[in-house]
Parts: structure tokens; C-alpha cells; sequence
């Protein structure tokens, strides 16, 4: 069933501007139009990470419920977890369209939206009625025209603390000019000082610890990547996001679209953001939790990126092209690929190939 949905909706949504077709896959999903498709559960891919219990390691990236509209659905089609926004404190209607597009050829996306949501009250209403039994969690960034944005980040906490189950501070945007300069060492010690600060303060009253993440771009220098690992690791962040989309265009056959502004991401995502996971992991050590993120397409690219060094995985991209059966089909292709393994646990698989990816110039 959802196969033939596959190609009937992947060939029907072709027909429309990607942003269009975003549009309706979310219409789709809300409506149950979009079958629920529960993954057989499978103890060998059940973990505990920064103190969740997940499922299953895949998890949909942030950008594609931006506005909390359908993490449930998501979770029943087989996803582990869910990211919804980013959300900022004001709504905000983001870069004028078209702003994102399709690289056919190279199974990419470029995207400028420019943090294009309807604002944390928007958001908050969404998932205050939620249940809570699945893992949502709230990716959080800055107004465009913000004169404080590390303040928008530490509203972001307050404002959905009663709600996440994790954060993840976004500074990794390439869409909103200077977001980025965020991952500088100054920068980086004061945004995660006056978050996780506040985080502390809402744990103190809640009784409750909600783990921070922050997600990282792939278009670092070897000495950009030391300073934030050291941030990471003399703040105790809860864990990593890698990474974010890439303005690099190395190797693409769609010469038209690679030509268009914006975060490239999807399949030729996949190898440099590999890398950095592996970069990454060498500088924090075994125990901080990396969630990894670019390019999935397959249990095999999933499993590459756990023994590139992530505990998790996140997909977006690769969706625009398989269809929502995705997450389904990685999952069950995980069991498959430990049976063969003969592990136990997918933990046991983590940092297999770091090294390898760790060399990797990409
Ligand atoms: C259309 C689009 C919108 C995105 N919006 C966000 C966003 O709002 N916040 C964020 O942290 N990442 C955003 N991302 C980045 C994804 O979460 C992910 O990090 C990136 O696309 C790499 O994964 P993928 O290759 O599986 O898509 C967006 C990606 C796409 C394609």
C-alpha cells in the first residue's frame, strides 16, 4: 500500500513546485491519508540516549513539520522520534519564493527558506494537547530580525520546556545571514552558557531534565570543529545534531539547480556530513550522544552513519524522493542488516568505521 503510494504520489507531487508538494504530503499525513505503517518492534534497535528511550535510531530531521502540525503522524509511520521547526519566537514568513528545489538527477534539495514558521505560540498550541507517548522534539532558533537572538534561544527553552522532550539549538542555518557566526568560540560559550542556564532553571522547577542538542553545520575547518567539541564538552551539552545542510556543490550533475542559493542537502549530502560525524566523534570521546544527519537514503546509509560514530540518525531529503515508506524501509532494513552483523545491540556497530570516515576529505 504505501509502495503504490510511492510512486503514485512521488509522480503526481513532481507535477508541483516543491514547496506545493511540501504542502501536501503535511495535508496528507494530517488526514490519515497516509497509512500508519507501525515498525515490528525490534529489541536490538531499542536504546537509551541522553536519557530517552528510543525505539528505534531514525528520527525525521527538523524542517519538515516546522509548525508542529503532524508529529504523530510521523511517528506512525515508522519514525523513532520527530523534530519539529525550527520555530522562533515571532511568526515569520521567511525568503520570497521559489526557495526551494529539486536537483532530479542528484537526489538533492537546496533550500533557502529562511526559517519560514508560524512562531512558538503557533507551535505550542499544536503540542501542548499531545499525549506525550512518542519523542518530539522542539528545534529552536532566532527572528531574523532579532537585536538579541541568544535571547530567542533561551525563549525558546521557557517557552517549550512543559512540551519537548529534547532541544535542539539551531545555529547551523545557512538561510538566516549570520546565524552561523553563532558556531564561533565566543559566540558559541555565551549561546550555550545562557541556555543551558535556563535549561537548569526550568529543571529546578519542573523536576524535570530535557536534554539540549545543538546542531552543527558541515562546513567547518579542522579548527572550527576542535573549538566547538571543546564548547560541547566544558558545557556538558546533552549531545549533537550533525549536521545542517551544505553551501558547498561539489560533484552535482544539476549544474541549472546547483546554480540557486541555499542549503544543499540529500544524497549529496551524505559523504561530507558523514565525515564530520566521524571528526566530531574523535573530539568528544565515546559518551557524548551524536545524532547524525545528511544524506540518508537506505538502512545502509543509516547504518554507515552509526559507525561513522552517531547514536541516532535523522533523515528529511531522501523522503522528497522515496515517499513516506522511507522511514519503514530503513527500519525493517536495519534488523536485516544486524541479523547479518550477528549483533545484539546497533550500539555495538557505533564507531566501527570511524577511523575510515574520520580520513576522509570530503
Ligand atoms: C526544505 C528543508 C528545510 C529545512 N529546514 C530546517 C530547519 O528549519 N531547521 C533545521 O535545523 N534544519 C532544517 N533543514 C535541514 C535538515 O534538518 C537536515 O539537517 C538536512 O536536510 C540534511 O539531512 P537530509 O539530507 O536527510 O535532508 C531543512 C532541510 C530542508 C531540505
Amino acid at each position: 500500500m504505501i509502495d503504490l503510494f510511492k510512486n503514485a504520489a512521488r509522480r503526481g507531487l513532481f507535477l508541483f513546485d516543491p514547496e506545493t508538494a511540501h504542502g501536501m504530503s503535511i495535508a496528507a499525513l494530517k488526514s490519515g491519508l497516509v497509512p500508519a505503517c507501525r515498525v515490528p518492534a525490534d529489541p536490538r534497535l531499542r536504546q537509551t540516549v541522553a536519557g530517552l528511550d528510543f525505539a528505534n535510531p531514525l528520527g525525521m530531521a527538523a524542517g519538515f513539520d516546522k509548525n508542529a502540525e503532524v508529529p504523530e503522524a510521523l511517528l506512525k509511520i515508522g519514525f523513532g522520534f520527530t523534530e519539529i521547526g525550527t520555530v522562533t519566537p515571532k511568526p515569520q514568513s521567511g525568503n520570497p519564493r521559489p526557495r526551494i528545489f529539486r536537483l532530479v538527477e542528484d537526489e538533492g534539495v537546496i533550500n533557502r527558506l529562511g526559517f519560514n514558521n508560524e512562531g512558538h505560540d503557533a507551535a505550542f498550541a499544536r503540542l501542548a494537547p499531545l499525549k506525550g507517548n512518542g519523542i518530539i522534539g522542539v528545534n529552536i532558533g532566532a527572528n531574523k530580525d532579532s537585536d538579541d537572538r541568544i535571547d530567542d534561544y533561551v525563549k525558546g527553552i521557557r517557552r517549550f520546556y512543559s512540551v519537548a522532550r529534547y532541544f535542539t539549538a539551531n545555529i547551523s542555518s545557512p538561510n538566516t545571514p549570520g546565524l552561523r557566526d553563532l558556531q564561533a568560540r565566543e559566540s558559541l560559550a555565551a549561546l550555550l552558557s545562557a541556555v543551558l542556564a535556563a535549561r537548569d532553571e526550568e529543571a529546578a522547577k519542573s523536576g524535570k531534565r530535557i536534554p539540549v542538542f545543538l546542531k552543527i553545520a558541515p562546513d567547518l575547518t579542522e579548527e572550527g570543529m576542535d573549538d566547538i567539541a571543546a564548547e560541547a564538552l566544558s558545557h556538558a551539552l546533552d549531545g549533537l545534531i550533525v549536521s545542517n545542510t551544505t553551501l558547498a556543490r561539489d560533484g552535482l550533475k544539476d549544474q541549472r539547480q546547483a546554480k540557486e542559493a541555499g542549503g544543499l542537502s540529500g544524497k549529496p549530502l551524505f559523504e561530507k556530513s558523514t565525515a564530520v560525524v566521524a571528526k566530531i566523534r574523535k573530539r568528544v570521546g565515546p559518551a557524548m550522544p551524536i545524532i547524525g544527519v545528511g544524506g540518508i537514503s537506505s538502512a545502509e546509509t543509516a547504518l554507515e552513519k552509526i559507525k561513522a560514530g552517531a547514536d541516532l540518525v535523522q533523515l528529511y531529503s531522501c523522503m522528497v524522493y522515496e515517499g513516506p515508506g522511507l522511514a519503514n524501509t530503513i527500519v525493517r532494513g536495519l534488523s536485516t542488516l544486524l541479523d547479518r552483523e550477528k549483533v545484539s545491540s546497533i550500539r555495538e556497530l557505533r564507531d566501527t568505521r570511524t577511523d575510515y570516515w574520520a580520513a576522509r576529505n570530503v
